[in-house]
């Protein structure tokens, strides 16, 4: 019987796994210039964590959730995003009592039941940051200008920030009152979710992708012009250091985002590369969640962003900006003899931090040079009876095709890759 991965949850191959490490390695290389410390928590959490902090109105929990019971019949369900499990953590460890203010981020795959297409799957990657302990509009700037540093630093245009704010938790009551009265002029033209969302909660008819929905949310009056003056200063604060910063943004009204722990700020960067999956990335605050996790009233900001996503406009960029890594060394061998001090010579040489391959087939000379050809090799040295006994062999630079003759000893080869490669033989 053949085996498929489940439908949504995709390999990661090696041919793609040098750009989940170069995205791994740009989003801490980030983290460590902001100083946002990692935090990893488990994939699994109770149910509840997610339906209350996420909203038993979302899309997220009334559809998309991986929900089971343990042995125990407890119910619970693998992280569909991990904002609330960061929050869980940062309550249940007492990190508000250590050091309330805390920059946290973590890079991990979530799951949601969504209907598989470009750019979106059942299993997926993100990362993300929680700035957890201040209501300062200079920290929703931070949290934004990470995002935005992170993209540079990918070497990404073409780029836009959605930004708005959907106020406090005093706001949404009015907001949603606004929504109901412009929405109930049409209600026949609204979908079957949007008319249940209409009734439990009309913000979320605004992130309906439905097109006759959609004309309706066009047309709808924004959260922005419904803010308490608090709300409102705390926005144009946003906006006034986000002008300072030369950070470009849009602000787009109706922008809710489809969680219901946000307060105030909430933006979306989205790629014109991308499609119909066109968002990046997406946050905002949330300062109610602490508390409703069982902690003290504690503002927070962050914002989470899909690997895959940002690892299809990477691919779209010209090969060039993303080298496959090179292998140092391939030792072609012949012979028993051959093969026995290439194993030798290749585990010294590793621990002087070369990186090398060898035949372990008994494939024929040429064939063996063809895998290294395949693998990028820098160096290439064919070790057969004549080159054991003589203590000598000759190394091939493969983009030059020079050679040189060097002693069969870890130390002959590696200093002549070492100097002639510029590698730090420490
Ligand atoms: P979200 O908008 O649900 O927010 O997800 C953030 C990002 O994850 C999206 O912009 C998208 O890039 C990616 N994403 C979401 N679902 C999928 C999927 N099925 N397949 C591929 N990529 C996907 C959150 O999750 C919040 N926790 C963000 C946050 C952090 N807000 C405050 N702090």
């Amino acid at each position: 019987m053949a085996y498929g991965s489940v439908r949504g949850m995709r390999d990661i191959l090696p041919e793609e796994t040098p750009y989940w490490t170069r995205l791994e390695m740009g989003i801490r290389e980030v983290a460590r210039l902001y100083n946002y410390r990692e935090i990893r928590p488990p994939l699994v959490e109770q149910t509840d964590l997610f339906s209350r902090g996420i909203g038993e109105a979302t899309d997220v929990v009334t559809k998309e959730m991986y929900t089971f019971p343990d042995k125990k019949g407890r119910s619970l369900t693998l992280r569909p995003e991990a904002t609330a499990s960061v929050v869980r953590a940062y309550v249940e460890h007492g990190l508000h009592i250590r050091e309330p203010f805390q920059k946290l981020y973590y890079i991990g795959p979530m799951f949601r039941y969504e209907k598989p297409q470009k750019g979106r799957s059942r299993q997926f990657h993100q990362y993300g940051v929680e700035a957890i302990g201040s209501i300062d509009p200079t920290l929703d700037v931070e949290v934004i200008s990470f995002a935005w540093e992170l993209m540079n630093s990918l070497g990404l245009s073409g780029l836009s920030l959605r930004l708005n704010s959907i106020g406090c938790a005093a706001d949404h009551p009015r907001y949603r009152e606004v929504l109901q009265d412009h929405f109930s002029r049409n209600l026949d033209s609204l979908c079957t979710d949007c008319l249940r969302r209409y009734e439990e909660n009309p913000l979320r008819i605004l992130d309906c992708k439905n097109a006759t929905c959609r004309s309706q949310i066009e047309a709808a009056p924004g959260s922005a012009d419904h803010l308490c003056k608090d709300c409102a200063d705390h926005f144009a604060a946003v906006r006034e250091h986000l002008d300072r910063l030369h950070l470009s943004y849009t602000v787009d009204p109706r922008l809710v985002r489809g969680l219901d722990y946000y307060t105030r700020t909430v933006f979306e960067l989205v790629s014109a590369d991308l499609g119909a999956q066109d968002a990046l990335l997406g946050g905002g605050r949330y300062d109610d969640l602490v508390k409703m996790v069982g902690g003290p009233a504690t503002p927070a900001v962050g914002f989470a962003g899909g690997m895959e996503r940002l690892i299809l406009v990477l691919q779209g960029k010209s090969a060039t900006t993303m080298e496959k890594p090179r292998l140092d060394l391939f030792l072609a061998t012949l012979g028993e003899g051959g093969r026995a001090l290439a194993l030798e010579l290749a585990k010294s040489l590793r621990s002087r931090r070369i990186s090398v391959d060898l035949d372990y087939r008994g494939r024929a000379l040429r064939k063996q040079i063809s895998q290294a050809n395949r693998l990028g090799t820098r160096y290439l040295l064919v070790i057969g009876d004549d080159e054991t006994a003589a203590g000598k062999g000759r190394l091939k630079e493969m983009d030059s095709g020079e050679e040189c003759e060097v002693a069969l000893t870890p130390t002959g080869i590696s200093e002549t890759i070492l100097i002639s490669g510029g590698k730090d033989g420490t």
